[in-house]
């Protein structure tokens, strides 16, 4: 990992109310790295996304992106060059798809460069460029997670964070997303954080990933360690 991380996450814990979701949840990013994390159902991963965007105010710990502690509005935080892609799609049903991906290029930073994001977004994307006019209500499941991914990328972040972006997909839509996000660290320079129920996949394009349980980060390694790891096997890849 490169001396500087772009993301540090230190001791955070985090709670809805009287629950508590997160206890000691720390890790590193660096920048240019695909980095997941694992964890059970309920362990903490999308709380912890939601600490990083902002939606989440942690009670205890420190999120520091580029050098600088993160206690900023989520609006700000996207400005910082931070995007989360949000469960569920979360598009507007009645505009087009055009509009939807432009309405990603908010920031005044993105806005400069709307047009060659909007053209990145296609050629990351083939299946938009014939359906840039269609209501995003009518489009597919999956064509509809393509627009929320090319909607967060239109916004120009360092950081893009996915929570389950494969999630309802059928299997050939499921190997599209991968693809893309392995082209969107490697071709966009863009980092990422990523959560998956499709582990294996999550870890053949990671770098490094972490473990969490019960809100707390219990591991870490290179992502091809975790892949041949017994217990992570057992866990996580059905072996
Ligand atoms: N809005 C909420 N109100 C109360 N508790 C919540 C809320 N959201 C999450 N929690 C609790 O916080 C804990 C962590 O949940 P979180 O959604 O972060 O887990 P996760 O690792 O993303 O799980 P999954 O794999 O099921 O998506 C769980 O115990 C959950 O019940
Ligand atoms: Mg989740």
């Amino acid at each position: 990992m490169p001396a500087a991380p772009l993301l540090e996450i230190e001791n955070i814990a985090a709670a809805y109310g009287q629950v508590r979701a997160l206890w000691d949840v720390s890790f590193a990013v660096g920048e240019g790295e695909i980095i997941t994390l694992l964890g059970a159902n309920g362990a903490g991963k999308t709380s912890t996304m939601r600490v990083i965007s902002g939606l989440l105010r942690p009670i205890g710990g420190e999120v520091r992106f580029a050098g600088e502690s993160l206690r900023l509005r989520p609006s700000r935080i996207v400005d910082a060059g931070i995007v989360q892609i949000p469960e569920g799609r979360a598009l507007w049903p009645r505009m087009t798809v055009r509009e939807n991906l432009q309405l990603g290029a908010y920031t005044r930073r993105a806005r400069a460069h709307q047009a060659e994001s909007l053209a990145w977004v296609v050629s990351l994307f083939p299946r938009l460029a014939e359906r840039l006019t269609q209501l995003a209500g009518t489009l597919s499941g999956g064509e509809q997670q393509m627009v929320a991914i090319g909607r967060g990328l239109m916004s120009r972040p360092r950081l893009l964070m996915l929570d389950e972006p494969s999630l309802g997909l059928a299997p050939k839509l499921v190997r599209e997303v991968f693809r893309v996000i392995r082209q969107i660290n490697a071709d966009g320079g863009v980092t990422v954080l990523l959560v998956e129920q499709n582990v294996r996949q999550a870890l053949e394009i990671a770098h490094r990933g972490y473990v969490l349980e019960t809100g707390r980060t219990i591991r870490s390694g290179p992502a091809t360690d975790l892949l041949q790891d017994p217990e992570i096997k057992r866990a996580f890849l059905g072996m």
